[in-house]
């Protein structure tokens, strides 16, 4: 459709205010060139050729490389070139073929069992390539519509992939955002949940602010706990056993909890995980809610690492009891074939992030477009201003795969989290 036909069908619809299109001829005259296009598909040609051939010579690497630290120093000039050689670009990637790909860890290699898994996929990689190359910065509504609505729709589509409760989606009045990595989810929610209580028991007591764990939550917990102003020993990392496959115990939190509140001290977070890193260990979220809810306690789920399983319907029991929690967080690049880097959160009240991490006055950057119209600002969920259009790459993998995603995951899955015996439906009966 050409564009101008496009923008009127839009106006007429949905009241968007017109936008001047200038004609093709004379926005040739008008726009700096940013972009030779001819210029670009040469380069990118290159680009693709040389990906393709490094997944071709993957198994020939060594998964880690033979270097000491300091190798890339002596390889490379230590300035920045004055003027640029011609056709630099192309010398450029001979570097990064000979010099930079060899001293890479190979994370996309078969014999990398290192850290966990970074997901990959043809997809992914070209999601990511269109992203950057239609670089825009979707902080509110109106710097890019399509991208907010894009990013509404796609936590929409994987929430619900995900079986989770409608309460964290925008349906029944949650909803969610794509960030980068779940470090940044947990500090979100956590100061979030931070706000909320302060505005409820006075700003001077931050001190008296407790959060619960336990022996296996990522560190990543403890470092937004520091970051968000609680007290270093008020962070309790609850112990766990084998017994128990490594899961939080509700005992234990309550107990632990009740010394607190004893101690006049205030319980503020949980941060329950869904497939622990080192165990995959799951925390049983239903029977721990019963324990926070009386205290008023935010309950966040840490799912970075395996709740790509909860696509397949005969694992969802693992977070049986999901409904009463506050927020969630998964990563769709470790396990759900999304590049680098794509952290889904939803939350339950989006209204408590935007309290904590929206703008304090009218700034200039408000968009008054979102106020009443059902969609979002994003930059008010989260710390940056700048963000990346990551709903383009998510959509095109859930687009595109879709079921045969699902398909790949329940084979891997089938084999692969029997570690914990919460992946199994339990029998009845509590084992805690
Ligand atoms: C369970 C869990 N939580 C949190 C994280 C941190 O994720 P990110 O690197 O996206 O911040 C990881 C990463 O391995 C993880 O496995």
């Amino acid at each position: 459709m050409a564009p101008r036909k496009f923008l009127d069908n839009m106006t007429a619809q949905n009241g968007i205010v017109p936008v001047v299109v200038v004609d093709t001829a004379e926005k040739k005259t008008q726009s700096p060139t940013l972009l030779d296009a001819d210029e670009f598909r040469r380069q990118s040609h290159q680009v693709l050729d040389l990906i393709a051939e490094y997944y071709d010579r993957m198994g020939d690497y060594p998964v880690h490389p033979p270097v000491t630290p300091g190798f890339l120093r002596n390889l490379l000039p230590p300035d920045a070139p004055f003027r640029p050689e011609p056709d630099a670009f192309s010398s450029a990637l001979k570097d990064v073929r000979d010099i930079i790909l060899p001293g890479l860890t190979h994370w996309q290699s078969a014999r990398h069992m290192a850290h966990f898994p970074a997901s990959s996929s043809t997809i992914g990689a070209l999601g990511e390539a269109l992203t950057a190359g239609i670089n825009v910065v979707p902080f509110t509504w109106a710097a890019s519509p399509s991208a907010t609505e894009l990013e509404m729709l796609v936590v929409y589509w994987l929430g619900k992939a995900l079986h989770l409760p409608k309460s964290l989606l925008f349906a029944g009045g949650g909803g969610g955002t794509l960030l980068g990595t779940s470090c940044e989810a947990i500090l979100c929610t956590l100061v979030a949940a931070r706000d909320r209580k302060l505005a409820e028991i006075g700003g001077n007591r931050i001190s008296d602010l407790v959060v619960y764990c336990s022996d296996q939550t990522h560190f990543a917990f403890r470092k937004a706990a520091r970051i968000a102003g609680i007290l270093r020993d008020h962070c309790r990392a609850i112990p766990t056993c084998h017994d128990n496959m490594f899961a939080l115990s509700p005992t234990k939190l309550q107990a632990a909890m009740q010394a607190d509140v004893e101690a006049g001290l205030v319980p503020l977070f949980l941060c329950a995980t869904l497939g622990t890193t080192q165990t995959t260990a799951v925390d049983p979220i239903g029977e721990l809610c019963a324990v926070t809810t009386p205290h008023g306690v935010w309950v966040h789920v840490d799912a970075a690492y395996a709740s790509s399983a909860l696509v397949c319907p005969e694992f969802t029991h693992v977070i049986d009891g999901v409904e009463a929690v506050d927020s969630f967080s998964m990563n769709a690049h470790k396990w759900l074939l999304a590049n680098n880097d794509c952290c889904a959160m939803w939350v339950k009240k989006p209204s408590a992030l935007v309290a904590a991490l929206g703008p304090e006055q009218d700034l200039i950057l408000k968009d008054a477009a979102s106020e009443g119209h059902n969609v979002v600002d994003y930059m008010d969920w989260t710390m940056t201003l700048t963000r990346r259009f990551r709903a383009l790459k998510m959509w095109l993998v859930l687009r595109c795969y879709a079921s045969k995603a699902c398909v790949t995951t329940s084979a891997i899955t089938s084999a692969w989290p029997r570690r914990s015996r919460r992946w199994s439906r339990p029998t009845k009966g509590s084992r805690w």
